[in-house]
């Protein structure tokens, strides 16, 4: 559910209409709605509200501090990979014990700035890492709470590259090796072991990848509380996929939280998870305006204004974004388009021959579900400057992030003097 809807022929945002944001703010451009993004957090909190739960929502997928502090006003944790991202997780309000920090290369000074912070748990994904950490953790005089992330050997994900659970994936710690660094874990000086994490994959909509692999991970929790292993967490990682198109019917979150229910069993633990995608997905969308129709050999290009470094998705994933017009076309009337950006890459392409009603120059067109993984993966090739943000709520909305000025864009850079002297 969502609040990108048509008023008469108009596409709106909650209250406000978005060709109201295109002329106010300029395209490209990202839009979230408010109630969107608090109705995806309170489903999911009151899907698991019987159970002792942390949602640590992770940054990754959309990052805005305007987001996070939304969120944040929900209760949200954090699941953060980076030291920027435990800087802007704070920054927005997120309780640093309520923040959880994964990733496979923590870094000393990362790491360094998460113990300073006190978060609530280290997602550890190697030995080497839990040596650093134990060091970094004894030298302050504290004891760092850990989860060991475990690689289940089970894989599953919405595309290939966003798949993480299988063997040959450099995330976690090997499945056999767990009980002895479990082990190993107990007798470092900066540890305190306090649960078992896993994370197999991102935009999966079947839970069944995720119950085998949950019920690895409760078989093993229970295998560590004989050996007087205290676990108390269990993380289960990443949310759900979410619909890209109308008639998606991915798992609901109260499906996912019956399962989760059901594998727990009678199992008493704090459940940790790190929704992303299920969030900031549907909460967002993406607004191009058409630069030029134009045909040859038999093929009709709309050619927009946002490329790929705006919403990599496509060019990275063969992802499909819904694209709607923003404004209704009069006719019903269809052609088929290579929806392309103006990037000098064959990959700058949106979608292949996409079936929808006739565009012109000038046409405002939106793509559905860009909230996640959408700004944040965007980037300035070409020098084209990273796009605005904008978030609405009700009849509210305001820049929450403004796009750079040319100049901005290379005041960081600098020219040595051998070259101009
Ligand atoms: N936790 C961990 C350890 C993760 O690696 C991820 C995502 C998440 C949580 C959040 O997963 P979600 O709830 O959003 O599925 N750029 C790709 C997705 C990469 C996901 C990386 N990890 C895309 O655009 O589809």
């Amino acid at each position: 559910m969502h609040h990108f809807e048509y008023r008469g022929d108009v596409l709106y945002c909650e209250d406000v209409a978005i060709p109201d944001l295109a002329e106010t703010y300029g395209t490209p451009l990202y839009v979230y709605s408010t109630a969107t993004l608090k109705r995806h957090y309170r489903v999911l909190s009151e899907a698991f509200e019987t159970q002792s739960c942390l949602i640590a929502y992770s940054v990754k997928a959309n990052s805005n501090l305007a987001v996070l502090a939304t969120l944040a006003s929900m209760g949200a944790g954090a699941d953060v990979v980076s030291g920027g991202e435990l800087y802007r997780a704070l920054k927005a309000g997120i309780p640093a014990e309520k923040i959880v920090f994964s990733g496979v290369g923590k870094s000393v000074s990362e790491l360094n700035a998460a113990l300073d912070a006190g978060i609530h748990q280290f997602n550890v994904e190697s030995i080497p890492e839990l040596h650093r950490l134990s060091r970094l953790a004894e030298a302050r005089g504290v004891k760092a709470p850990i989860a060991l992330r475990v690689n289940p050997h089970v894989a599953a994900g919405g595309h290939a590259n966003i798949s993480t659970g299988a063997a040959e994936h450099k995330f976690g710690i090997a499945w056999h090796e767990a009980k002895d660094i479990y082990k190993e874990a107990m007798d470092m000086p900066g540890i305190q072991v306090a649960g078992v994490d896993v994370h197999i994959g991102s935009q999966i909509t079947d839970i069944a990848p995720m119950r085998t692999a949950f019920e690895k991970v409760v078989g093993l929790v229970r295998e560590l509380r004989d050996m007087n292993i205290p676990i108390e967490r269990i993380d289960l990682g990443g949310g759900l996929g979410i619909p890209y198109r109308d008639g998606d019917v991915p798992a609901s979150p109260s499906d996912y939280a019956a399962m989760v229910r059901d594998v727990l069993g009678d199992l008493d633990v704090q459940v940790i998870l790190e929704p992303g995608r299920m969030i900031a997905g549907n909460a967002g969308i993406f607004i191009s305006r058409v630069e030029y129709i134009k045909e040859r050999d038999g093929r009709r290009f709309a050619i927009l204004d946002a490329g790929m470094n705006d919403l990599m998705r496509p060019a990275l994933y063969q992802a499909v974004h819904e694209m709607k017009p923003v404004v209704k076309s009069a006719s019903d009337w269809t052609q088929t388009y290579d929806l392309v950006g103006p990037i000098c890459e064959s990959t700058d392409r949106f979608a292949k021959d996409y079936e929808t009603t006739e565009l012109h120059e000038g046409d405002l067109v939106a793509f559905m579900s860009a909230g996640a993984y959408g700004a944040v993966m965007s980037n300035q090739y070409n020098t084209r400057p990273i796009c605005a943000e904008v978030l609405v709520d009700g009849e509210q909305h305001d820049l929450v992030r403004r796009a750079p000025t040319f100049e901005e864009i290379v005041s960081s850079e600098q020219i040595p003097k051998w070259i101009t002297s």
